[in-house]
């Protein structure tokens, strides 16, 4: 087999739109509180776009910071590749959309479709283009509205999600010490009625029904994925540490998918992770779905978690379910 290259994060950045819907506005939507949304979920504010602002405008936002860190210009890509679950539009894909504002000529690109392991995904595919020396700069980015797709009469979904991008360039490494170290990936179909949105597509075609039918909102089995989602993203997670003979206590920087709190928690202690090294914003982003990753990722910077040659641990339960983590020592 040929040699591939080492491939690193070579720049992050990240966006959220200035709107906030605290707590207690939600307060005023539904039938919630403050204490139970914090208590149950962890959640305190999320960012929400106005109307008319799209996936791909928070996504070229937080690509533009990215390549600004770099010092390089959209042109200098070679693909993007953007993870995301409520697309601008069906078609075209919000990579070509993306790519057009940018202005990124010469560039191709796709999006992945993954919910909440969508940017762990992304970042896996972009990752190979860099490995096998086809690319030398592949901009992955996860950004999601879901405030687009939630039913804000639904307390049980409306309280939870937010809306949010973040970006992060790949490229070759200088050598093994830093960079992306090893994934595990792996999709479970049956889980796929407990977190869904069935209107709109090929099964069911938009019509006033559907609309009527509320089948164009997230609907989720909330109990359903919190036991699948406890329970896997450790045991993955374990596997992962296991098979590159680390332990949760190496890990300098653990990087969740921010769901909930709860299985933030519950998944570091029975790793055994160290307290200082789990990365938390769900409070202030709420789940952002495939904006999450690299929302943390900043978190985790700005906090002084990533250094040069910091071990990191990504990890995703998502919708599908889809299930990802992914390991690195941060490159810069
Ligand atoms: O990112 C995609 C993956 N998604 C996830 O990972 C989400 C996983 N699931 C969860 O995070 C949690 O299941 C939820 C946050 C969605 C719900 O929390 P829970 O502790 O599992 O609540 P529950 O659905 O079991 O409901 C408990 C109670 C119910 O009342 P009763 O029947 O005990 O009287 C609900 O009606 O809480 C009630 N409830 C609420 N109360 C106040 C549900 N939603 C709310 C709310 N405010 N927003």
């Amino acid at each position: 087999m040929t040699q591939l290259q080492r491939v690193k994060i070579s720049a992050l950045g990240t966006y959220v739109p200035p709107r906030l819907l605290t707590n207690a506005d939600l307060e005023k939507l539904v039938d919630t509180n403050d204490q139970w949304i914090m208590e149950r979920v962890g959640i305190r504010e999320r960012h929400l776009v106005d109307k008319g602002v799209a996936t791909s405008d928070l996504a070229v936002e937080a690509a533009k910071k990215a390549l600004a860190e770099r010092g390089i210009s959209p042109s200098d890509l070679d693909a993007i590749v953007v993870g995301t679950v409520t697309p601008d539009m069906f078609f075209p894909s919000t990579a070509c959309l993306v790519q057009h504002k940018l202005g990124a000529k010469n560039v191709w690109g796709f999006d992945v479709s993954a919910a909440c392991s969508a940017f762990v995904y992304a970042l896996q595919a972009g990752a190979q283009f860099v490995a096998t020396g086809s690319h030398k700069k592949v901009l992955v980015i996860g950004a999601d509205v879901m405030s687009s797709i939630i039913d804000y009469t639904d307390r049980a979904t409306c309280v939870i999600f937010g809306d949010g991008a973040g970006a992060v360039l790949l490229e070759p490494a200088e050598d093994d010490s830093v960079g992306l170290i090893d994934f595990l990936h792996e999709v479970d179909g049956s889980g796929g009625c407990a977190l869904y949105m069935p209107g709109g597509g090929s099964l069911n075609p938009s019509t006033h029904e559907t609309v009527d039918k509320k089948m164009h909102f997230v609907h989720q089995d909330g109990a359903a994925v919190f036991k699948f989602a406890v329970r896997r993203m450790a045991s993955l997670c374990e596997e992962i540490l296991q098979r590159n003979h680390l332990k949760g206590c190496d890990i300098d920087a653990f990087i969740p998918h921010q769901a909930n709190k709860r299985i933030i928690t519950a998944t570091a202690d029975r790793l055994k992770m160290r307290p200082e090294a789990v990365i938390l914003n769900i409070e202030q982003y709420g789940n952002t779905t495939a904006g999450t990753i690299p929302l943390a990722m900043e978190t985790a910077r700005q906090d002084g978690k990533l250094k040069k040659g910091s071990l990191v641990l990504l990890a995703s339960v998502g919708a599908g379910f889809t299930l990802g983590a992914t390991l690195l020592r941060w490159a810069y």
